[in-house]
C-alpha cells in the first residue's frame, strides 16, 4: 500500500491523476494532424509559463541535464569564458558539465546555504572591460540546499557595467512552483524540466531561448547534434519533431499546463509558499535549523534541514522509507549525511504537506532525535488554518 503515499522528494514529484491519465493515450503517428494541434498549444502555453513573449520554446526528450547541455553547446564555443558560482550540488553539476564542454569557466565558491552573489558577480563583471565574459549562469533554486536566488539583482549586476554577457538560468526546480520571468528578468536562456513543477514524469528538458541567444547559435561552435536548437525550430514549425517525439509527455504536458492555468499562476505560487511556510514552522517548532542562511533566501519548493550534532540524515531518510513507506529527499554532496530535504512543490495540499511532516517526526522520534512527537505537525497546523481562507478564495 506504500504506493499510496505521496513522495516528499524534490522532484520528482507526485502525478496528478489527470495528467496520468492524459498520458495514457495509444501510440500515434507523429507526423498525423493531430499531433500538430496537441504540440502547438504547448509550446504557446509554455511561453506564458515562463512568462515571454519573444522566446523561442524547445522541448528535448532529455532530463534537465540535457538542457544544461543543449544552453550551453547551441551558443558557446570551446574556451568561451562563463561566470558562475558554486553555492550547492546542482550549480556544481553545471560548472561540471561547462568544463567538460572545454569551456573557460570562472566560479565563485560561495558558502552552501547562500544563493547567487549578485554583489561578486557585479565586480567580477566591471573588471572584464574587453568582455571575455560570455555568459552568466545561475541556478534560480538551489535543489540541494533549498535556496532561490534573486535573478533580477543578477541581471541589474549586468546592466550596471552594461556587460553584454548572456544571462542562463537554470530553472529545473522553481519554474511553475516560484515566480520566474523570463523578459523581465532579461534572461537569455531559461532551463527546465518535466518532472518538478509541471508535475509530470521525467523525460523531457524544457528551454526557453533568447534571440539574442538564437543569434549565438550562429557563431557558437561546440559540437551539438541530437540538441540542435536549429533542427528543432525548423522541425517545430512544421509541428513536428527532428526525431521521434516524446508523445504521453506531450500529452501529459498539455494537461499540466490547462491545471497551472485554471488555477492560476499566482495562486499556484502561492500555494506553493504557504505549504513551504508550514514545514518552515515545523523545523523551528523541532528545534532544527534550516541550510538556507536567511528568511530572503528561502525557496517554496524544497526545504533542506540539518540534523543534530550526532546524528546522520541518510539514516533518517532511510528510516522514514523502510519504517514508513515515504520518501523525503538526502543531503546531497557537502550536506550528505548533514542535511535531509522535503521536497513541497508540484501537486500538493496542506493534507498532504502534514502527512509528510507527520511521518518525518515519528521517524526522528524512533531515532531519539530531541523533538517532541506532534510539535511540527501542530505549527504547520496553526499555520494553515490561519491562512486557510484566504487559500481557499484564491483557488476558487
Ligand atoms: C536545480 C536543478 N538543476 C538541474 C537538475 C538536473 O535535472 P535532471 O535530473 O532532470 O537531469 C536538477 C535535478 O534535480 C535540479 O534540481
Amino acid at each position: 500500500m506504500s504506493g499510496q503515499n505521496p513522495v516528499f522528494i524534490p522532484g520528482p514529484t507526485n502525478i496528478p491523476d489527470p495528467i496520468r491519465h492524459a498520458m495514457a493515450v495509444q501510440t500515434m503517428d507523429h507526423r498525423a494532424p493531430d499531433f500538430a494541434t496537441t504540440l502547438r498549444p504547448v509550446l504557446a502555453d509554455l511561453k506564458r509559463l515562463f512568462r515571454t513573449e519573444t522566446a523561442e520554446i524547445i522541448t528535448f526528450p532529455s532530463s534537465g541535464t540535457g538542457g544544461w547541455e543543449a544552453a550551453v553547446t547551441n551558443t558557446l564555443s570551446p574556451g568561451d569564458k562563463v561566470l558562475v558560482a558554486r553555492y550547492g550540488m546542482f550549480s556544481h553539476r553545471w560548472i561540471d558539465l561547462c568544463q567538460r564542454h572545454f569551456l573557460d569557466v570562472e566560479v565563485i565558491e560561495c558558502e552552501w546555504g547562500t544563493g547567487a552573489p549578485a554583489d561578486l558577480f557585479a565586480e567580477r563583471l566591471a573588471a572584464d572591460t574587453d568582455h571575455q565574459i560570455k555568459a552568466v549562469l545561475v541556478t534560480h533554486n538551489e535543489t540541494a540546499t533549498g535556496v532561490l536566488s534573486d535573478i533580477a539583482a543578477v541581471r541589474a549586476a549586468l546592466d550596471g557595467c552594461d556587460h553584454p554577457a548572456m544571462l542562463y538560468v537554470d530553472c529545473v526546480s522553481s519554474l511553475a512552483s516560484m515566480d520566474f520571468r523570463m523578459d523581465e528578468w532579461g534572461v537569455d536562456l531559461a532551463i527546465s524540466g518535466s518532472q518538478k513543477g509541471l508535475m509530470l514524469a521525467a523525460g523531457m528538458a524544457i528551454v526557453a531561448v533568447s534571440q539574442k541567444a538564437m543569434k549565438a547559435t550562429e557563431t557558437a561552435t561546440s559540437p551539438r547534434c541530437y540538441f540542435d536548437f536549429r533542427d528543432m525550430l525548423r522541425a517545430n514549425a512544421a509541428a513536428g519533431y527532428p526525431y521521434t517525439p516524446p508523445l504521453q509527455l506531450i500529452f501529459g504536458l498539455r494537461k499540466s499546463l490547462e491545471m497551472l492555468f485554471d488555477e492560476g499562476l499566482d495562486n499556484v505560487f502561492g500555494r506553493h509558499h504557504r505549504l513551504a511556510e508550514g514545514v518552515r514552522r515545523a523545523v523551528a517548532a523541532w528545534g532544527l535549523e534550516l541550510v538556507a542562511k536567511s528568511p530572503e533566501l528561502y525557496s517554496d519548493s524544497v526545504t533542506a534541514i540539518y540534523v543534530p550534532e550526532g546524528f546522520n540524515a541518510d539514516a533518517l531518510v532511510n528510516h522514514a522509507y523502510d519504517a514508513y513507506g515515504v520518501s523525503f529527499g538526502v543531503g546531497l554532496g557537502e550536506m550528505a549525511g548533514r542535511a535531509f530535504r522535503i521536497g513541497h512543490l508540484g501537486a500538493l495540499t496542506d493534507v498532504m504537506v502534514l502527512s509528510g511532516l507527520a511521518t518525518i517526526e515519528m521517524a526522528m522520534k524512533d531515532l531519539d532525535y530531541p523533538i517532541t512527537l506532534g510539535s511540527g505537525v501542530a505549527a504547520a497546523q496553526e499555520h494553515f488554518r490561519a491562512t486557510a481562507r484566504a487559500a481557499m478564495s484564491n483557488a476558487a
